[in-house]
């Protein structure tokens, strides 16, 4: 475990510094859209993930490799690695210093490590299954703890948005539902830092619909290993809906979540 932490933590830090060597000043130039006129992609966020592939699959051939830009490699070692080179593609184009680099790494389908960059402030996160979540700069390691539990009338709660017209429609009524029951509602444009925030404590509770798995691979673990119940419709996250709060609060939130008919 330890291994692919390590290889994770130095191609992220590698992958930063790419983006930030890349970036110019003022707005990045976008490439393309994808799902939607919305969802952009510029060309740092492809070589960003070439960089991350190249370097993995250097180091470990046999691994598995999902991205969030490119083709997925099949992989013969139980290893899979699901990376987002730079999530907050929005903000990242206009400058708004909230997007990351994501890797996350499962073996046989358990998530093992997770590693988040906010390449903009360089405030870097990890996880590993069992080891806790923590805050990483240069030698100093900050354990994570999570918020403390809180009513739901007392919780500010972080989501976000797809990119389908149609979906974005229906989260927007759900935000609009859940609205007066809450202390208030962000959209901060990154689910990775949405999570890593939550992880610590800097919101209460998180929910979204639509997310790839490379948008909370990561920031999952780190929230789950800061002591946050992670889940969604089946008991796990998926892409129907991704749902974080504390232990303690978790099921008053999730009654909500239904009522607002997320
Ligand atoms: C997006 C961000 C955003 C979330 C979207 C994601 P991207 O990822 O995580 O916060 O609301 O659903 O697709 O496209 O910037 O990598």
């Amino acid at each position: 475990m330890s291994e692919l932490l390590d290889l994770a933590r130095s191609v992220a830090a590698d992958a930063a510094e790419h983006v930030r060597a890349l970036r110019p000043r003022g707005r990045v130039g976008v490439a393309g859209t994808k799902s939607s006129p919305t969802d952009l992609v510029t060309a740092i966020d492809r070589s960003c993930e070439e960089l991350i592939r190249a370097r993995i699959l250097t180091a470990r051939p046999d691994d598995a490799f999902v991205g969030e830009e490119g083709q997925d490699v099949a992989g013969t070692s139980g290893v899979e690695w699901i990376v987002d080179p730079i999530d907050g593609t929005v903000n990242f184009v206009y400058g708004i210093p909230r997007y990351a680099v994501s890797i996350a790494a499962r073996r046989d389908g358990v998530d093992e490590i997770g590693v988040v960059v906010n390449i903009a402030t360089g405030e870097a996160y990890e996880a590993t299954a069992g080891g806790g979540a923590w805050r990483v700069d240069g030698h100093e390691r900050t354990r994570l703890t999570g918020p403390p539990a809180a009513p739901v009338d007392q919780m500010l709660v972080a989501t976000g948005f797809n990119y389908v017209p149609s979906v974005r429609e229906h989260q927007a009524a759900a935000v609009g539902r859940m609205l007066p029951h809450v202390r208030d509602i962000r959209r901060i444009g990154a689910a990775a830092l949405d999570l890593t925030d939550l992880a610590e404590g800097r919101l209460d509770a998180y929910v979204e619909q639509g997310l790839k798995p490379w948008d909370h691979a990561a920031g999952a673990l780190i929230a789950r290993e800061a002591g946050l119940v992670v889940t969604g419709p089946g008991g796990v996250p998926d892409e129907r809906l991704v749902v974080a709060a504390p232990a303690a609060s978790v099921e008053e939130f999730l009654a909500l979540v239904e009522r607002c008919r997320f």
